[in-house]
């Protein structure tokens, strides 16, 4: 009697531990679908008309500006700061290699010879490479990063032309 009533109750511990076990699953679950779906509307929103509200929202421009200028080397072929006139110091042989690119990296400061409309053409430029240039796809950069350098160069098109007369 006794023995069943012990084991009445390592049952009933262990199926509480089960649900509690599968609840945590389910937040886990829960969690990873909404992370998803953050990401999934962020890139919804690179997909969208640019909007300098929603770069601002989305985007750091701060970190994207980081990111231009460092991991992902943009600042090899666009220049330092999307100043074309400002590469860094180059391996002569990186230097020589970007010198005869053709057609030569754009200034990203120009709007008026920009040939991409919206962020979502500049996300595939940037991930998957631009077709017939030199520039290369950037497989590393994650969802944020490339958010928030989509947010940098929409600020560096908007300081360009506003200080245009
Ligand atoms: C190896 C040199 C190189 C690197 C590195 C590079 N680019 Fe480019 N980029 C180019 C060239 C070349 C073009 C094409 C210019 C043209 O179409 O006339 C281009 C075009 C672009 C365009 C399209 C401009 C337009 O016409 O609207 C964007 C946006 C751009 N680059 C952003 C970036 C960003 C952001 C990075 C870093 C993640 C990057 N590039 C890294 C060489 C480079």
């Amino acid at each position: 009697m006794e023995i069943d009533w012990k084991d009445a109750v390592k049952t009933d511990l262990r199926r509480k531990i089960l649900r509690g076990l599968s609840l945590s699953g389910f937040l886990l679950v829960g969690c990873l679908v909404i992370q998803f779906l953050e990401i999934s509307g962020m890139n919804a929103w690179a997909g969208s008309p640019p909007s300098s509200k929603s770069a601002k929202a989305e985007g750091n421009t701060e970190r994207g500006r980081e990111v231009f200028n460092g991991k992902g080397v943009c600042y090899y072929c666009h220049g330092i700061d999307g100043n074309k006139d400002q590469r860094p110091q180059l391996a002569p042989d990186t230097a020589a290699l970007i010198a005869q690119l053709n057609p030569p990296p754009v200034d990203l400061r120009n709007q008026k010879i920009l040939r991409l409309n919206t962020d979502k053409q500049r996300a595939h430029a940037i991930r998957e490479g631009h077709p017939g240039t030199g520039m290369f796809p950037d497989t590393t950069i994650t969802p944020q990063e490339l958010t928030d350098v989509l947010a940098y160069l929409a600020l560096l098109r908007r300081e360009h032309s506003s200080r245009k007369p």
